[in-house]
């Protein structure tokens, strides 16, 4: 039996499992991890993904190595930095390793504790975060999102969905159009498989529909979630997200940007600062999955494939955290800093 398990990990003493999210929603295929390099594996290649989680998972990890390696923590410092250099783009990797390493003298049992509490933590802050989020939503409203952000990617019922989760548990009926994500369709693959479970309506659609979906006044508001948030309210989120953004600021759809104050990096002071992933050109060329591997481009097609997308803070109508909901102002004044 796990000792801790969310819908994504289930933590055991030595190892972790984890849902192996590059198959999904074909099967639910559940992935033994006994070491840094297997979480790097699974990292990279988005079987464990989302800001949340790919932090929670590192610290029990870290946590795990310890306990096996004890009284090493020239090498605990050693792979902690390995895992820091997994992913550079979400800030909530670098927070829990962090806190991981501040308890490094304390020993293997502290460093367990520890990964155990930001466990529990992401739990408590995804319910905050989504009860302002769902205070947002009205009856019969229409909300688009971009990538995932549910129960998948936190410990947690999750950061935008949440708030969609929190809303539906109130009695409101939502209609949620689903953005697919292009190039790996999280929300194609992810989030439409969310909605299913968490029997809310929705309507999958392809990136390049949401403006003309704005034009027919069919969205009455966007939510996403975002890996990194700015002092000056600047975020990465997903890829597509900045474009979604600039549509809704046109089409004067109210953008809300959903997240705990672990993806708040208030060292960063704008989105310039972000560090953006770059990944593979295999990803654009084509695509591989549950379905088997499909290439549609000419071999070797030069590619751009950034991984996150810089929304600026002056198209944001709120910055939803789990401490309430900051408007323009209150970011300028750096409220969401703590
Ligand atoms: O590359 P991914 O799938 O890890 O990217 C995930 C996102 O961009 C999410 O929107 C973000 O991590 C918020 S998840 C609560």
């Amino acid at each position: 039996m796990p000792h801790l398990q969310s819908r994504s990990l289930r933590v055991y003493a030595d190892s972790l499992e984890y849902l192996d999210q590059t198959r999904l929603p074909q099967t639910e295929t559940w992935v033994r991890c006994s070491s840094p390099d297997e979480w790097q594996t699974a990292v990279k290649s988005l079987a464990i993904r989302g800001a949340p989680l790919i932090g929670l998972s590192a610290a029990f990890v870290l946590a795990q190595y310890a306990a096996q390696h004890p009284g090493r923590e020239n090498e605990w410092q050693r792979v902690s930095d390995r895992l820091r250099a997994t992913r550079p783009t979400a800030v909530n990797l670098m927070y829990c390793l962090d806190a991981m390493e501040a308890c490094f003298s304390q020993g293997p049992a502290a460093l367990s504790e520890r990964a155990t509490a930001l466990f529990e933590e992401d739990r408590e802050l995804c319910l905050r975060m989504a009860k302002y989020g769902a205070d947002l939503l009205a009856e019969g409203e229409r909300v688009l999102t971009h990538c995932n952000t549910g129960a998948l990617a936190t410990a947690g019922v999750g950061t935008a969905i949440g708030a969609l989760a929190v809303a539906k548990k109130r009695g409101l009926t939502l209609h949620v159009y689903v953005n697919e994500t292009r190039p790996l369709l999280q929300g194609g693959r992810l989030t439409a498989w969310e909605m299913a479970d968490l029997d809310i309506p929705y309507q999958l659609i392809a990136d390049s529909m949401a403006a003309s979906l704005m034009a027919a006044g069919k969205v009455d508001k966007v939510m996403v979630g975002a890996d990194r948030i700015c002092a000056n309210g600047d975020f990465a989120n997903k890829v597509g997200t900045y474009m979604l953004a600039v549509v809704a600021n046109y089409h004067q759809v109210p953008f809300y940007v959903v997240a705990p104050y672990t993806t708040v990096d208030p060292a960063c002071a704008t989105g310039d600062d972000i560090p953006i992933e770059q990944r593979d050109a295999a990803e654009i060329r084509g695509a591989t999955g549950a379905f088997g591997d499909i290439v549609w481009a000419p071999e070797n097609a030069p590619v751009w494939n950034p991984s996150f997308d810089v929304t600026p803070a002056s198209l944001v109508t709120g910055w939803v955290l789990d401490t309430g909901v900051f408007d323009k102002a209150a970011i300028a004044r750096g409220e969401h800093c703590r």
